[in-house]
C-alpha cells in the first residue's frame, strides 16, 4: 500500500495581516479532522543560520544585504531533507513565509531585482498552494503599531506589498489571495476550504520544483 503523500501549504503576506494566527488555526484544524499536519516558520530562527538572521533582523548586527539573503535562502534548504521526509509520511506542512517573503522583502531594498532574489530558491519544494493575506496598508496600520524589527515599517511594507503583487503574476505558481480583512473565524474559513482541496489533489501530483 502506497502512502499518499503531504501536501506543501504556504502562507504569505505583508506583517500584521494575522498569517502566525492563520497557520496555528489552520494545523489544529486539519489534526482534529484526522489530517496529518505540521507548522513550520521561516526564517527558522534555531538553527545556526537562523540566529545570525534573528540576530539581523533584531538589528543586534549588520550583515550586507546580498548576504542576508542567501543566508535566509539557506535557511530553507538546510530544512528541505526534513520537509522532504514529512511530506513523504503523508504529513501536510503549513508554513509561516517561504521564498516569496524572500524575494519580496530583498527586493523591496534599492538594486534588487526580482529574477536576483529568486535565484538562490529556485529548486526548493514547490508549494502545492500560496495563500496571500491580502491586508492594504492603511488596514495593517489600523492594527496598531509596527514591532522594532528591521523591515517593520509602513513605507517598506508598501513597496513589499508591490513586490509580492509582481510575483503573484507567475502562474507557475498557485496562489490563491484570501481577503485578510476579515475577521479571524471567516479567514480560517476560506484558507481551511482552500487547503483541503490542496490536500485531496496531491494524491495524483508529484512534489515540484519550485520556479525551474
Ligand atoms: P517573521 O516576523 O515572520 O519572523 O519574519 C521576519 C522578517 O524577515 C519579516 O520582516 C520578513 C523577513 N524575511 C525576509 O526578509 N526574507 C525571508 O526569506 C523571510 C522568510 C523573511
Ligand atoms: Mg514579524
Amino acid at each position: 500500500m502506497t502512502c499518499r503523500r503531504g501536501a506543501l501549504i504556504v502562507l504569505e503576506g505583508v506583517d500584521k495581516a494575522g498569517k502566525t494566527t492563520q497557520c496555528k488555526k489552520l494545523v489544529q484544524a486539519l489534526q482534529e479532522s484526522g489530517r496529518p499536519a505540521e507548522m513550520m516558520r521561516f526564517p527558522d530562527r534555531t538553527t545556526k543560520i537562523g540566529h545570525l538572521i534573528s540576530s539581523y533582523l533584531e538589528r543586534k548586527s549588520n550583515l550586507e544585504d546580498h548576504t542576508v539573503h542567501l543566508l535566509f535562502s539557506a535557511n530553507r534548504w538546510e530544512l528541505v531533507p526534513e520537509m522532504k521526509e514529512k511530506l513523504e509520511q503523508g504529513i501536510s506542512l503549513v508554513v509561516d513565509r517561504y521564498a516569496f517573503s524572500g524575494v519580496a522583502f530583498t527586493s523591496a531594498k534599492p538594486g534588487f531585482s526580482l529574477d536576483w532574489c529568486k535565484g538562490p530558491d529556485v529548486g526548493l519544494p514547490k508549494p502545492d498552494l500560496v495563500m496571500f493575506l491580502k491586508l492594504n496598508p492603511a488596514e495593517a496600520e489600523g492594527r496598531g503599531e509596527f514591532g522594532t524589527e528591521r523591515y517593520e515599517t509602513t513605507v517598506f511594507q508598501r513597496t513589499v506589498q508591490s513586490r509580492f503583487e509582481q510575483l503573484m503574476k507567475d502562474p507557475s505558481v498557485n496562489w490563491q489571495v484570501i481577503d485578510a480583512a476579515r475577521c479571524i473565524d471567516d479567514v480560517h474559513t476560506d484558507i481551511k476550504e482552500h487547503t483541503v482541496n490542496a490536500i485531496n489533489k496531491v494524491e495524483e501530483q508529484p512534489l515540484g520544483d519550485l520556479w525551474k
